[in-house]
């Protein structure tokens, strides 16, 4: 059985900053699932497939042709669609929120779901998400949930904004981080929940390195 560690929990908590530097650490691949769910809002942007048409969306997903590189250590993965570098643009609250709102369809789920699960390779998977530990990857030895307060997640959201070249200000990047957790906390299907058997992990008052050690520590027990 190839082990996965999962890290689940709500927007800009950290989960893809601790999953990289995790995965670097212990030398295992790494799946940015929401990545996955970004660039599919991307591509039914751009070929104007609509939330009415699931039938298009459907073999739209069934089609995405996505590769992810990395370029330099604990950065980002940087994410191509069709051979076209989209990371700029993936990493907007635009696509976010629209990543989002097509998260909330069961069937879509289901494709990407598969997508998400060709990810798992020895030596070993970090993956990061909102439903990694609960529904994609239920048997993971290793499960950690990481919560923060909400304002504090819209700090660590704007900086990273920031640092990727996007605008935005604090009051309006605490609105939309807000109005995503509702949805992504109350939809039907694969909800935003920790996983009865996950390490949860409230990050408000911890540094990155202090996250990391508590991670680290379940897994080399
Ligand atoms: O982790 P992220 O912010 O890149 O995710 C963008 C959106 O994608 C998130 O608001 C909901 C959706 N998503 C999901 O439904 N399930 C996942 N495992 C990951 C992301």
């Amino acid at each position: 059985m190839i082990p996965v560690l999962t890290l689940d929990g709500p927007s800009g908590v950290g989960k893809g900053t601790v999953a990289s530097i995790v995965a670097q650490k212990l030398n295992w691949h790494q799946l940015d699932s929401g990545a996955i769910y970004r660039a599919f809002a991307i591509a039914a942007m751009d070929c104007s497939i609509g939330m009415d048409n699931l039938d298009g969306l459907l073999e739209l997903a069934s089609k995405l042709d996505l590769e992810f590189k990395s370029n330099s250590e604990h950065a980002p993965l940087s994410v191509y669609l069709d051979g076209v570098d989209i990371t700029t643009k993936l990493r907007t609250e635009k696509t976010a929120t629209i990543a989002s709102k097509y998260a909330q369809l069961a069937p879509l789920r289901k494709v990407l779901i598969i997508k998400q699960k060709q990810f798992q390779k020895p030596p070993g998977l970090v993956a990061d998400g909102r439903d990694m530990g609960t529904v994609v990857f239920p048997d993971a030895p290793f499960k950690v949930f990481l919560t923060a307060d909400s304002e504090e997640r819209a700090r660590r959201r704007l900086k990273q904004l920031q640092v990727d070249g996007n605008t935005g200000n604090i009051s309006h990047t605490l609105a939309k981080v807000r109005k995503r957790d509702e949805r992504d906390k109350n939809r039907a299907h694969s909800p935003l929940k920790p996983a009865k058997d996950a390490l949860i992990i409230d990050t408000t008052n911890l540094t990155i390195d202090e996250v990391i050690s508590k991670v680290m520590a379940i897994i080399e027990v």
